[in-house]
């Protein structure tokens, strides 16, 4: 429970509360990461990614496991996706950053869905016209994080159903109602759509194999929200003939608000990649802060960075160096750095890494065509 009593609730299609990690690894039945399992990746990669060093990936299923076959000399794939409901914020970047860098390091073709479908039969106020406008837009930022042209296979559930829907169908049959209850909580109001969708989401673990008639291990990086469906494709698997997909799970990236994940539904406190830079800086400007009320008092007893919606843009995605982090850190703590210049630091950067941003998300519409599965 929050101070205010807020429960923590961690579904495919609501987060809210004070995320207690160590909480929801026990309540998914999920394993912690490990060192080793760092140590592995980075070894394959030549480097350690910003998110692994900083713990950003918490818990996964089999990682270890799909890392053997990978060991092997066994071929591996990368499964992720969007929910097209609206724009691409920052916290939906951060598991696509980590997708180029697995795709780099292992050499894996990526499959990436765009549930348009999904977000039409959740969404009540969203149209079918909106959510496939919205699947063009997002598609635009999956190709700006950089992903490999030749390896990356875009589709969307509506346009390409017709590489989807037979795999689909052979998971439906395998998955009872009780079950769907069970782990996604329907109730009798629901729509059916709702209940199908989960089909079309668990169907793309297998995609890849069924493509290429070889079973062929999937790994799936995401926030840990989504884990609900691996949970119901992994009872499924090996029933239908193929692995269950392995999972690594990221935490949530914060809104600048007080508490919360950031999310599509508050956009005051979440900084969208088409946002123009001024704006994005002034939502950084009036983000909450781990400091005191009055500059006197923050010189005297210092800020905590825990508690800082600002300080976790650092730590998440804006500073790469570990030293530089620490130094932050302790200048918060000391009161020799103000919220305000640490606000305008921060500010700055996400504005310069928002103009990049956008030129590339530009540059995506010329080979849009080329990322999309045929
Ligand atoms: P969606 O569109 O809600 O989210 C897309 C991806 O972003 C992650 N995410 C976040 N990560 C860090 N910090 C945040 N604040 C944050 N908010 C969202 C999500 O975990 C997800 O990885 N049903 C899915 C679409 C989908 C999918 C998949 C996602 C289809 N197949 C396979 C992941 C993997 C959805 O609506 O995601």
């Amino acid at each position: 429970m929050t101070e205010d009593n807020e429960e923590m609730v961690v579904t495919p299609w609501e987060v809210r509360g004070e995320i207690d990690y160590d909480k929801l690894i026990e309540q998914f039945g999920v394993q912690p990461m490990t060192p080793s399992i760092t140590e592995r990746i980075a070894k394959q990669a030549g480097f350690v990614h910003l998110q692994l060093r900083r713990g950003i990936y918490l818990s996964h299923r089999d990682v270890d496991w799909w890392l053997d076959e990978h060991n092997k000399g066994n071929r591996v794939g990368l499964y992720t996706g969007r929910g097209p409901s609206g724009h691409v914020h920052l916290g939906h970047l951060l598991p696509w950053f980590f997708c180029k860098y697995l795709q780099d390091a292992f050499d894996t073709e990526l499959y990436f869905q765009m549930t348009d479908d999904e977000k039409f039969v959740f969404e009540d106020h969203l149209t079918l016209d909106q959510t496939i406008g919205y699947t063009y837009e997002n598609a635009l930022d999956v190709i700006a994080c950089g992903l490999d042209q030749e390896k990356t296979h875009i589709f969307s559930d509506t346009e390409h159903i017709h590489h989807l829907y037979k795999i689909a169908l052979r998971v439906s049959k395998r998955v009872t109602y009780s079950t769907a209850k069970a782990v996604f909580g329907f109730q009798d109001s629901d729509n059916i759509g709702m209940i199908w969708y989960p089909a079309m989401q668990a169907m793309t673990c297998f995609l890849q194999s069924e493509r290429e008639g070889a079973n062929i291990p999937c790994l799936i990086p995401a926030a840990i929200d989504q884990d609900p469906y691996w949970r119901m494709t992994r009872d499924i698997a090996e029933k239908m003939g193929y692995y269950k997909p392995a999972q690594i799970h990221a935490k949530f990236l914060p809104g600048l608000g007080k508490g919360g994940k950031m999310s599509s539904s508050m956009p005051e406190t979440a900084i969208f990649t088409i946002d123009p830079p001024e704006i994005a800086e002034k939502k950084v400007m009036a983000a909450f802060t781990g400091g005191q009320a009055t500059v006197r008092e923050q010189k005297e007893k210092g800020g905590d960075p825990t508690a800082c919606s600002v300080y976790a843009y650092y730590y998440f995605l804006f500073e790469e160096d570990d030293s530089k982090l620490v130094a932050l850190e302790n200048e918060c703590r000391s009161g020799s750095l103000v919220c305000g210049d640490c606000k305008a630091r921060l500010a700055k950067i996400i504005s310069r890494f928002l103009v990049d941003f956008q030129v590339k998300r530009e540059k995506a519409k010329d080979n849009l065509e080329e990322f999309l599965i045929n």
